[in-house]
């Protein structure tokens, strides 16, 4: 998987510091933020010297200083302080771009990954029943239906087809669709929208005008549901009234974007995996380890300290920022052997690609299913399967607060 477009790095010739991560000295000199990542997609390799280093190291971004923590514990330990916020409105809450960042709830009521206690448990206690193991696996014949559909569409192509647009995508949006009673054929829409939004580059306007066609899109389809409601997740939770429209509008947005781009993400390069590791076809293991190893969401839980708190023998300031690096804490060689290995054989269940605490991933059961159900049937319905270009070759996606690849071109027969 080649570099791509490789976004450059801060310099800081006034101050003198390196213009690189590595080596960087924690406690004087910023590190550069987001780092590249060499050809792979994998954690960049000055992750490792900053575990090494121990405390966790300085960053600036536009918005301020921010706190890179690398060690799984450390990790765990910011994700389950309470002192430790994920509200954006707080001051010197870090935001990844010069423009734009995670919505407060402020500006998208609803918007609970960016609550506190006690606000984030009103919604959280409301939607956690849905995304049970339970509740998810009833799910399995209609996920079935999805991928079994996809794959018929790929083998009328006549042995070529792209596995990120005909299939690593369209799966987990077309189960996030059908859960929340999103009209499938508004998937261009949401997904183009999405995509402003994950986009570090996009600008505030264009972060704005997503917002705002989302919210006002779900605003009509949850007044439409609110007279002829359906068995869906919007009908229900518009019939319990416990959440107003506004809220609702919030909710069901955060779903939607939650639900697709990161799965999307991880079912791409597990196919990759896959199919140049192909003595791990068929073993479901597989999907922890996958998610482990490659951590797509590794920059999304920006979090700010409301008082000094200390993290790794190094005390953070109130008011300053932090950012849990998941793909980091994930390859910890203390917390997980040979971390850097990909070995579906180890217990992986103790990642933190999904985060950890109070905003631990709502859907992370259902992610699973995915997975587990988009491998399996994919190899099994077309065993000829190969990548129609090296693998080295594939373009990865780094202008995003997610990673993946851009396209899988494959073929088969
Ligand atoms: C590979 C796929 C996925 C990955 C890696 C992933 C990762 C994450 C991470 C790291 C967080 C925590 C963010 C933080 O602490 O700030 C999170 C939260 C969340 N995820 Fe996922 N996610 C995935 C798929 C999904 C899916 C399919 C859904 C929905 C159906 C979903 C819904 C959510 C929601 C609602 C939250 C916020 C939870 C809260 O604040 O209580 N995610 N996810």
């Amino acid at each position: 998987m080649s570099t791509g477009t490789a976004r450059s790095t801060p310099s800081d010739t006034a101050t003198g510091c390196p213009v690189t991560g590595a080596g960087a000295g924690a406690a004087t000199c910023p590190v550069a933020f987001p780092l590249r990542r060499p050809g792979r997609p994998f954690p960049p390799p000055e992750y490792a010297d900053y575990r090494d280093g121990g405390e966790p190291v300085r960053s600036e971004l536009p918005s301020g200083p921010v706190w890179l923590v690398t060690r799984h514990a450390d990790v765990r330990a910011v994700l389950t302080d309470p002192r430790i916020s994920a509200d954006p409105s707080r001051p010197g809450f870090p935001k990844a771009a010069r423009t734009g960042g995670a919505p407060s709830a402020d500006e998208v009521p609803g918007w609970f990954v960016s609550m506190d206690p006690p606000e984030h448990d009103r919604f959280r206690r409301t939607l956690i029943p849905e995304f049970t193991v339970r509740k998810v696996r009833a799910l399995r014949p209609e996920i079935q239906q999805i991928v079994d559909d996809r794959i018929e569409a790929i083998l009328a192509k006549d042995g070529a087809a792209d596995l990120i647009e005909d299939f690593a995508l369209p799966v987990p949006s077309l189960v996030i669709a059908g859960m929340l009673g999103v009209p499938r054929a508004d998937r261009d829409f949401f997904e183009a929208k999405t995509r402003v939004l994950v986009t570090l580059s996009s600008s505030d306007e264009e972060r704005d005008a997503a917002t705002a066609a989302l919210l006002r899109y779900l605003g009509r389809l949850i007044r439409i549901k609110e007279r002829r409601p359906g068995t869906d997740l919007i009908s229900r939770l518009a019939a319990t009234g416990t959440l107003s429209r506004q809220e609702l509008s919030g909710v069901a947005m955060l779903l939607l974007i939650a639900g697709h781009e990161t799965t999307a993400n991880n079912i791409g390069l597990g196919i990759v995996q896959l199919l140049t590791n192909p003595q791990w076809i068929g073993d479901d293991r597989v999907v922890e380890e996958l998610l482990r190893y490659y951590s797509v969401a590794d920059l999304v839980a920006f979090r700010v300290a409301l008082a000094d708190v200390e993290i790794g023998g190094r005390t953070i300031r109130a008011g300053e920022g932090i950012l849990p690096l998941l793909a980091a804490a994930n390859h910890d060689d203390d917390a997980f052997d040979g971390a850097g290995a990909f070995d579906p054989e180890r217990s992986a269940r103790s990642h933190v690609a999904f985060g950890y605490g109070v905003h631990q991933c709502l859907g992370q059961n259902l992610v699973r299913l995915e997975m587990e159900i988009a491998y399996r049937t994919l190899f099994d319905r077309i065993p000829t399967l190969r990548l129609a270009v090296p693998a080295d070759d594939l373009r990865v996606k780094y202008d995003g607060v997610l990673f993946g690849l851009h396209e899988l071109p494959v073929t088969w027969g």
